[in-house]
């Protein structure tokens, strides 16, 4: 790193994956509870074990995403940040709104919204976090002496994750327009703007770690971010085919969101296009790894599997069953939870002032993507194995729905098996991060970061 203030970056990186850690043992509880008996039944039932699993994985990917443009835009813009005791401030009250939230479930605080359950009080706070984030970051950018593209695309991008997140303020009686507006968020932030996040920070590792052209990359950011807008504005509507509202969404939500892969195709393109054009090998061999991978994982869990039941006559003998978590997890990991390991893993020398863990000893975080690599596909194969038999059963055969999972648990044992690898995986990472490269100050490198 090149600039004293991208230290914050440490911090948000080290708190994301604490709240990553944490996210895993809600997964259990949540995956133990198809096995039963349930012994936390009354204490955590599974609405509340699966609500802090979800949330706590929006806040940490979030968390890494603005850790990974304190990073990014001082180095792009060529300035310090403008203020790092704001970003620290940012970074604990999001904290802070984090574990309210979460024990509030615990207790029975929701707004019960999927994935948007953060009661009335948390709301606004999060919107004040993202505030005094782009104020601190457009400062920066302000001051700077260039706009790129990769920064300025990364504040937008961001941006307009704030701004998507005013509708979920909103609270409505009626179900089917709570629904019709919770996509606005959930949606749009998924297979919209952080689409574009994904897009800009695999863009600044790729420049970085195989040398790319700025050129070259930015013209991809640009098809990316065009086939997004296309392709997932509309696309919207594939969450509305069974939700109450007029049938002209079926054709239209199934029409764009069967273009929705494009996006993720273009990225992976970009990512082979440079990995080709790569003369030798960079030194930070793991975060090229977690790059790459980001960018191929992403088109198969998100592009593949999304495609895979996006069409309204898939759609309506899948819509919410095990299916849909089989095509969320390979999605979110691929997306959004590699690349914000691969910008951990990219900024660990620098952050930690061990500049030596650039190049050498690094089997450990070699191991650690590989084992989580296999880890979160055996439990995407475990989720697809009983979905597909749970439609079977329930939706051809009449089979009632507890009578279904009791026939699938094998399916679950499985998930719990490959999920124990998945843990060791992270836990490897941890270890790496947090043991092997543990904090010894900040490393400061005259002529810019890693080149290959
Ligand atoms: C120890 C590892 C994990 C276990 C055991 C686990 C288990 C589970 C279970 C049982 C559910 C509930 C599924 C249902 O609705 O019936 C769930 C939901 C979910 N998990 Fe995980 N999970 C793990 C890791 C992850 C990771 C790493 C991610 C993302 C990077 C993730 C993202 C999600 C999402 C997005 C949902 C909601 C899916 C939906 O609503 O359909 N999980 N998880
Ligand atoms: C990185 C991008 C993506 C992520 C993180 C993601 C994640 C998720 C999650 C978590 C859900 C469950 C939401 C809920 O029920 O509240 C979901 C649902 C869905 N996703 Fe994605 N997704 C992505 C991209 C895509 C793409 C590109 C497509 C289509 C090509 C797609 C198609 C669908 C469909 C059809 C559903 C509804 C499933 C149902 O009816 O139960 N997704 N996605
Ligand atoms: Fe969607």
């Amino acid at each position: 790193m090149r600039y004293r203030s991208q230290e914050v970056a440490y911090w948000y990186f080290a708190v994301a994956l604490l709240l990553f850690a944490l996210q895993l043992v809600f997964g259990f509880l949540s995956a133990v509870k198809y096995l039963g008996p349930d012994p936390l039944k009354d204490l955590l039932p599974f609405h509340v074990t699966k609500t802090i699993h979800t949330n706590l994985l929006v806040v940490w990917i979030l968390m890494g995403f603005l850790g990974s443009a304190f990073y990014v835009v001082p180095e792009e813009s060529k300035t310090e940040l403008h203020s790092p005791r704001l970003a620290y401030v940012t970074l604990g009250l999001l904290t802070v709104a984090g574990v309210v939230a979460v024990v509030g479930y615990m207790f029975g605080w929701t707004a019960g919204n999927k994935l948007l359950e953060q009661p009335r009080p948390i709301k606004p706070a999060i919107v004040v976090v993202m505030l005094l984030f782009a104020y601190n970051i457009v400062r920066t950018l302000a001051k700077g002496s260039r706009i790129t593209v990769t920064a300025g695309a990364l504040v937008a991008g961001l941006s307009g994750a704030a701004l998507l997140y005013l509708p979920s303020l909103l609270e409505y009686t009626n179900y089917t327009v709570a629904t019709f507006y919770r996509w606005w968020t959930i949606h749009l932030w998924v297979e919209g703007v952080f689409e574009l996040v994904q897009a800009e920070l695999l863009a600044f590792l790729l420049m970085k770690l195989t040398g790319i052209e700025r050129s070259v990359v930015e013209k991809w950011v640009y098809i990316v971010a065009g086939l997004t807008f296309i392709s997932g504005l509309i696309g919207t509507a594939h969450h509305y085919f069974w939700i109450g509202v007029p049938e002209y969404w079926l054709p239209l939500g199934g029409f764009f969101s069967a273009l929705e892969p494009l996006p993720f195709l273009a990225l992976a393109v970009m990512a082979y296009v440079a990995f080709r054009g790569m003369e030798r090998a960079p030194r930070n061999r793991v975060a090229l790894h977690w790059a790459l991978g980001s960018a191929m994982v992403a088109l198969i869990g998100a592009g593949l599997l999304g495609l895979a039941h996006t069409w309204p006559s898939v759609n309506r003998w899948t819509h919410g069953t095990l299916v849909t978590p089989m095509h969320g997890h390979l999605a979110f990991f691929g997306a959004y939870a590699m690349i914000v390991l691969a910008m951990v893993s990219y900024t660990m020398p620098f952050l930690t002032g061990r500049p030596e863990s650039e190049g050498r000893a690094q089997g450990l975080g070699i191991w650690a993507f590989w084992t989580m690599l296999t880890g979160i596909t055996g439990m995407t194969m475990a989720f697809a194995a009983a979905g597909v038999a749970q439609v079977y059963m329930e939706r051809i055969l009449g089979v009632g729905y507890l009578d279904a999972q009791l026939k699938i648990q094998v399916h679950f044992q499985m998930l719990l098996a490959a999920a124990l690898l998945f843990s060791t995986g992270v836990l490897l990472f941890l270890w790496d991060y947090f043991g092997r490269h543990s904090k010894r100050g900040t490393h400061l490198a005259a002529g810019g970061a890693s080149r290959p």
